[in-house]
């Protein structure tokens, strides 16, 4: 799970995922950017995290590296610029087809860093609804 600061997007959907799906299955997230790296989630996104029985608050930003494509087999991209981001990083074509966006329709899940605070229930509402899709997919 991949998105800009990994404090807001991704955590919230690496919670979901991890806690909705096997063990066998290895849920981690990160951000393109360093602007983060060894924070806490964002307090408002750990709010609503808990309003919903998610605990986020184990979670600390780190940054994508490249050694990432090696270790995972999917990596979802929360928005198109991170997906460029991400994109841009490959050095194996191999790789190329494991980098998707996290929406199955190919639309961004907008950022609410900047936005107000019901921004973050929008958010929680449609990473929740992909990650219940996801977790049905992929779990055996
Ligand atoms: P995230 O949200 O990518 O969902 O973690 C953001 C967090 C921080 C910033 C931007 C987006 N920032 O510019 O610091």
């Amino acid at each position: 799970m991949v998105c800009l600061g990994n404090i807001c997007r991704s955590p919230l959907a690496h919670a979901i995922l991890e806690k909705n799906t096997s063990d066998i299955i290895f849920v981690d997230s990160a951000g393109t950017s360093n602007y983060h790296i060894d924070s806490l989630p964002d307090s408002r996104m750990i709010e609503k995290g808990k309003e919903y029985g998610y605990d986020l608050t184990k979670l600390r930003a780190r940054q994508f590296q490249e050694e990432d494509f090696k270790k995972f087999d999917l990596i979802l991209a929360m928005d198109n610029d991170n997906y460029k981001h991400l994109i841009k990083m490959v050095k194996n074509p191999d790789d190329l087809q494991k980098v998707k966006l996290f929406l199955s329709n190919d639309q961004d899940v907008p950022d609410p860093y900047f936005g107000k605070a019901d921004g973050f229930e929008a958010v929680y509402k449609i990473i929740n609804e992909e990650c219940q899709r996801l977790a049905n997919k992929l779990d055996v």
